[in-house]
């Protein structure tokens, strides 16, 4: 069968392993390169894994790497998972959204920042928590999710 494999998706592969454990942090290097995640690559994650497309797409789906195109350079993706909600997600996403005037689910007009809602990230023991890229945030409060968007938005 002639297939146009990724050699990233190789590379991914060989560094983390065929386990179904794997396929969290191979996705997440794949955005980590393209900011997204292709049908392509996840056929070829799932071939490589031996897993179905189906479950590939769901885990991409859930955790909302599934993004149909390509997104900001930084992706922030705040838990609306229930412990982050109860522990003021809400704030958290409004002080976001005012410093980068944008809407949850849109890319700043610079393609630097895109702000996304996730399922839980597994830190609810310290929410609420947010990844900016693969960089994981927990603990949040306004005041520090502000110092360390300002952080950012310098770079
Ligand atoms: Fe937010 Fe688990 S509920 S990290």
């Amino acid at each position: 069968m002639a297939t146009n494999k990724n050699s990233y998706i190789t590379e991914l592969v060989e560094h983390y392993g065929r386990s179904r454990t794997s396929l969290m942090p191979i996705l997440q290097g794949v955005i980590e390169k393209n900011n997204f995640i292709s049908d392509h690559d996840m056929t070829d994650i799932a071939r490589e894994l031996d897993l179905s497309a189906a479950q590939v797409y769901g885990t991409a789906t859930f955790y909302s790497f599934l993004d149909t195109e390509p997104r900001g350079e930084y992706i922030i993706r705040v838990c609306k998972t229930i412990t982050c909600d109860m522990h003021g997600k809400r704030q958290i996403i409004q002080t976001i959204e005012d410093m980068l005037k944008i809407k949850a689910g849109e890319t700043t007009p610079n393609k630097k920042f895109t702000l996304l809602e996730t399922n839980c990230l597994g830190w609810c023991h310290e929410g609420p928590a947010m990844l900016i890229n693969e960089k994981p945030f927990s603990g949040l409060t306004p005041e520090k999710v502000h110092d360390i968007l300002s952080e950012y938005m310098h770079k």
